[in-house]
């Protein structure tokens, strides 16, 4: 059976590549997704790859994932240290969530040392640039199988 895993992206993530490089690569979020369709493909997971700059949209899509959607990656970008409503959002969806930051965002201002969405995630794994989408939805693969 093939399972779905909703690999979700915050604001501003659509400006990969150019957007401050020295912290965030030069790999632009089509890089990004063509690595996790790369990886699905290779562990049998179909994966939707979205974006957006609006956390309503974000929400919709947490709720639609619910019962269709084996987990979620989530790279929630600056609603991380900000949103209780994606994190209540995700609780809602009840499926295992795996929050990625590109950045090592504790080595980084205070304000990003926070996050409300680790308190409702299997893992969290940041400072690891775009692999970590790779090692986040290998994760997922091995659950899976377990
Ligand atoms: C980020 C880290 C956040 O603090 C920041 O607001 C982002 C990207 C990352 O991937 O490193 O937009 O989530």
């Amino acid at each position: 059976m093939t399972h779905t895993i909703l690999v979700l992206n915050g604001p501003n993530l659509n400006m990969l590549g150019t957007r401050e490089p020295a912290t965030y690569g030069y790999e632009t979020l089509a890089d990004v997704a063509d690595l996790c369709e790369r990886t699905g493909a290779s562990h049998d997971l179909q994966i939707e790859f979205r974006q957006t700059n609006h956390e309503g949209e974000l929400i919709d899509w947490i709720h639609q994932s619910r019962g269709r959607c084996a987990g979620i990656v989530i790279n929630p970008a600056a609603w991380t240290h900000t949103s209780v409503a994606i994190r209540d959002a995700l609780s809602a969806a009840e499926l295992p969530v795996i929050e990625v930051h590109l950045s090592n965002v504790h080595k980084r201002e205070e304000f990003r040392h926070h996050s409300f969405v680790s308190a409702v995630a299997v893992g969290v794994i940041c400072g690891m640039g775009t692999n970590g989408y790779r090692l986040a939805l290998e994760h997922f693969a091995h659950l899976l199988k377990a």
